[in-house]
């Protein structure tokens, strides 16, 4: 796709018609939780590791700004940093988002017979969750489907906030309604609800309706349109649920059932209550919960995973108490973790599912339970000796083996003791050899593995540095930067080249060509450079923090062999990161265009700002 060539077809007056109409807080709200702080709105960064919000949005300029790592600039290149589309992309979707129509001439055939086929999918799923919801409310033939939801204490509110339904015992049901409405069968089956009889007959091709006889939970998304459908069966029979096929337009990996409503419940709530099945969040839902969410029927994907992290840096899983429960919950929350999202378990006690928990114990003993939520390390520290506690020293030592690789993963040193000291008093051995052990397994790690746990979140300049660096960087278990201002892959970048230097200081003269001599944006790592460069030699009477990161890095392993390739990527990466915080002044500039009126100025370097950003990629 050549991107120059359409981006001259939208006109100025259309990108600036999609600026005004688009409001700044909303877009960035999907991203970030966002609370008002009098005129400005404040967050995490999105495009750095923060504790503590230094993000703020300012709706009367459109503009944001993150304080932390400076960078700023208006929603355009928020969605290109963030999303990484370009320019013309993000006018795209805001102008979709925000009902201007794009010139038709700039969607080529192929991109035209796309939207076309989307919307005809939405169309008839939206005509079937309605032919379906209506049958459960007001036809005779919803008597079943009624009774059902009756019998498990669903309301017709809740019926309608949900969009249920019911399937009539009939093999043409749908396929009869969508007729009248113009749907040839073919492309009913096309979106995945009616099914092709063998297919022997050619010239009489005869299709059937995919859902009979089941109640239906429409699946929509987060504009509370259709895309699919899960029904379920009225007594015990097999499959329980039959669920719409993928297709082009879904794939259940993509989705979380109860987004609807979850998509700002999760923000309401700071969290996102995960759990397995529909009901579970309906009934959790109607309980007070609107930040519960279920994946589809599968484990979780690292798709979901990344969509919940849109909203949240917080969830709390709450899978069934059984074996295949806990399974899934090890591994959800596996990935929950890797999306950087810190994860808590619930276990559920006397019920199998959260729904039925709701329906024995109350919303008060639920509202109760939830407060004892377990860190997932713990969790899998509990089921992991849920059978048999460990006794002998060698089933201690397997133990931490086994959770060392969790604990490593954690980016804060607090915590992470918090974990280490909960193992050495769970297991009645000393923090410090606890720590020791899973100081040593951490160093034995593949350090590729290694440098991708520390990055969960990817700023986008890690990524891109990943490949640079990773085979032969020596940093060992460095927690994250301590200055939170300075990236991580910048942040290593340095550690390495600092380390080559330690090792050969007639790398000196090199460096400061190429860099110059205050490059540095670790500040203990400017004080061991200047100090190198002033007397020729690592200092030994600096203070105990400077100490220490110099031991760390003399300890550190070098792959001598390597050492042209590391100079070469490392000097390549903060150059890089120095290229991006340019970037950070064009955008100042154009704040201050826009503010003088100058849109068309501000206009071309906010393109500029976007092509420096995807170069630099
Ligand atoms: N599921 C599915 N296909 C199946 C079984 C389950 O897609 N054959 C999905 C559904 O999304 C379901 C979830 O997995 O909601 C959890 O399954 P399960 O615990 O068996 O069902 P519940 O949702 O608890 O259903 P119910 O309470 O109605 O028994
Ligand atoms: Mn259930």
């Amino acid at each position: 796709m050549d991107n120059r060539v359409r981006e001259e077809l939208i006109p100025e007056g259309i990108i600036e018609e999609v600026r005004l109409r688009t409001e700044i807080v909303e877009v960035i709200s999907e991203y970030v939780s966002l609370q008002r702080k009098g005129k400005n709105f404040l967050g995490l960064c999105p495009f750095h590791t923060e504790k503590t919000p230094s993000f703020t949005v300012t709706p009367e300029k459109q503009m944001f700004y993150c304080f932390g790592c400076n960078t700023g600039g208006n929603v355009f290149s928020f969605l290109m940093k963030k999303e990484n589309w370009t320019f013309i992309e993000c006018v795209q979707r805001l102008a979709q988002r925000c009902g201007v129509v794009l010139p038709e001439k700039e969607m080529s055939p192929r991109e035209r017979e796309e939207t076309r086929l989307r919307r005809r999918f939405e169309e008839i799923n939206e005509w079937a969750a309605n032919y379906y919801h209506n049958i459960l409310l007001k036809s005779p033939e919803g008597e079943p489907g009624r009774r059902y939801f009756e019998k498990r204490g669903i309301d017709s509110e809740t019926m309608n906030r949900f969009r249920l339904g019911y399937a009539p015992d009939r093999w043409d049901g749908l396929l009869d309604y969508l007729q009248t409405r113009g749907v040839q069968p073919q492309e009913v089956a096309e979106v995945g609800l009616a099914l092709e009889r063998g297919k022997s007959d050619k010239d009489k091709r005869q299709f059937y309706d995919r859902f009979r006889n089941r109640v239906l939970f429409s699946i929509l998304d987060r504009r509370n349109q259709p895309i699919a459908f899960g029904g379920r069966v009225l007594d015990d029979s097999v499959p329980k649920y039959l669920n719409s096929p993928e297709t082009a337009y879904f794939n259940k990996g993509h989705h979380l059932y109860g987004i609807h409503r979850a998509h700002q419940g999760i923000r309401e709530e700071g969290y996102a209550l995960l759990v397995e099945g529909y009901m579970d969040v309906i009934a959790l839902q109607n309980a007070g919960y609107p930040n519960a969410v279920a994946s589809l029927g599968t484990a979780l994907t690292r798709d979901q995973a990344n969509l919940i992290r849109r909203y949240t840096q917080r969830v709390v899983l709450l899978y069934d108490s059984d074996d295949a429960g806990i399974h899934a919950a090890l591994r959800g929350g596996e990935i929950l973790r890797d999306a950087g999202i810190q994860v808590e378990v619930l276990t559920l006690l006397g019920a199998k599912d959260p729904d039925e928990f709701l329906k024995n114990h109350g919303r008060e003993q639920f509202h109760n339970l939830l407060q004892q939520a377990a860190t997932f390390i713990e969790f899998k520290y509990r089921t992991l000796t849920h059978q048999q506690p460990p006794r002998s020293i060698l089933e201690k030592a397997e133990l931490v083996h086994k959770l060392a690789p969790d604990i490593i993963k954690v980016a804060s040193p607090v915590e992470r003791e918090g974990y280490e000291r909960f193992l050495s008093l769970e297991l009645g051995l000393t923090l410090e050899a606890v720590q020791r052990e899973i100081t040593s397994l951490g160093q034995k790690r593949h350090q590729k593995e290694r440098f991708e746990e520390y990055s969960p979140q990817n700023p986008i300049s890690s990524v891109k540095n990943r490949d640079n660096i990773t085979n032969t960087i020596i940093c060992k278990d460095v927690p994250a930067p301590p200055q939170p201002a300075v990236e991580l892959g910048v942040y290593r970048a340095e550690c390495t080249l600092l380390r080559l230097l330690v090792e050969d200081i007639s790398l000196l003269n090199r460096i400061k060509e190429t860099l110059g001599t205050s490059f540095w944006r670790d500040s203990a790592h400017q004080q061991i450079f200047d100090y190198l460069d002033q007397e020729g030699s690592v200092p030994t009477d600096s203070n105990e923090m400077i100490q220490s990161r110099l031991a760390s890095l003399i300890l550190e392993e070098l792959d001598k062999s390597q050492t042209e390739r590391l100079f070469a990527d490392c000097t390549k990466n903060i150059l890089a990161a120095q290229a991006e915080e340019n970037v950070g002044d064009l955008q100042a500039r154009m704040v201050a265009l826009e503010k003088s009126g100058d849109m068309a100025g501000a206009m071309a370097l906010l393109k500029e700002i976007g092509e420096r950003l995807k170069r630099g990629k």
